[in-house]
């Protein structure tokens, strides 16, 4: 039998949220796959035939160990998405690469730790109210609104550089929304919403902990083919396969465009989309199919 290993962290060593329909997909296909924590020293990540990172979600806390921990990975077997697609995923900054790759993306300025009066007032002056958040972050951690420079918003942001970009207003009102790319694949769409109580005191994130709601919806045409196309785009780029992808999407000004690229550690939400699991387990399969 085939094994392999599905990254997590320590504060959930058992596993993303229904992880084990992700277990039962792999078994079906004959392939015996555990969790495993990615910074536990005792790991034998070479002993796997194929490693893929699922449920890191402390990652952003400490980047510079997780990615040489990939890196590592990566030299002794096969690694999902791969190391170098991760390091470039890590830094919000790849946001400002994408209408360089054609990809229609959200306005992004990259603002280092000494360069935030003028960025931001660059920002304020080109756009109005404003977001900036950290450019390696997750989970809507110190993702801040600003309309001015002294904003009292500002006290929460965490530690720069960081990304600042125009406040998407449409966010409180018609969500963002989440489309699955798995295989190359669409596999399926969500729509994440801000709470309405949370939105109408200015909140932007639409995170379960700020309040938020997700659900499934239909596919919608346009938006697959965003995500599609944003995906190849970061394949050829990389010159790489993209295994697996979930890219979100914001209407601004009149279009959607992408407001991220979570190439790294996507919630499958399977508690929602269990079929998220039947098509991860598919590409891990064509994966494994390859190598023989
Ligand atoms: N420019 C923006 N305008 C409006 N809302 C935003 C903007 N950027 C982020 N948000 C809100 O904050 C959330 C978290 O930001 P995001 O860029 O997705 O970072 P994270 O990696 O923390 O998920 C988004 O899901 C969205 O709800
Ligand atoms: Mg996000």
């Amino acid at each position: 039998m085939t094994r392999m290993l599905l990254a997590t962290f320590d504060l959930m060593p058992g596993g993303e949220p229904e992880g084990h329909l992700l277990l039962e997909a792999l078994q079906h296909r004959s392939i015996e796959a555990s969790w495993a924590v990615w910074s536990d020293p005792s790991v034998d990540w070479a002993g796997a035939d194929l490693v893929a990172v699922r449920s890191t979600w402390d990652y952003y806390r400490r980047p510079a160990a997780f990615l040489a921990w990939a890196r590592e990975v990566e030299q002794r077997t096969r690694l999902l998405n791969g190391a170098e697609v991760m390091a470039w995923n890590a830094d919000k900054a790849y946001l400002a690469q994408l209408p360089d790759l054609d990809v229609a993306a959200v306005p992004t300025l990259v603002v280092e730790d000494d360069a935030l009066p003028a960025g931001l007032q660059q920002a304020l002056e080109r756009w109005g109210p404003s977001v900036v958040k950290p450019r390696t972050g997750a989970g809507g951690v110190g993702v801040v609104v600003a309309e001015q420079l002294h904003d009292p918003r500002l006290q929460e942001l965490t530690a720069g550089p960081w990304v600042v970009q125009p406040l998407v207003a449409s966010v409180r009102t018609t969500g963002e929304s989440s489309v699955y790319v798995i295989g190359g694949e669409v596999a399926g769409q969500a729509a994440k919403q801000v709470g309405e109580a949370e939105a109408a005191a200015g909140e932007v994130r639409v995170h379960p902990l700020y309040g938020g709601r997700t659900g499934v919806v239909e596919i919608d045409p346009v938006r697959a083919g965003l995500a599609v196309q944003a995906v190849d785009a970061v394949a050829r780029r990389f010159d790489t396969g993209v295994d697996y992808a979930r890219v979100d999407l914001v209407h601004h000004d009149g279009a959607w465009v992408v407001s991220e690229l979570e190439l790294i550690e996507p919630s499958l939400y399977l508690d929602v989309m269990p079929t998220n699991a039947e098509r991860f387990a598919d590409v891990v399969a064509a994966r494994l199919g390859e190598r023989d």
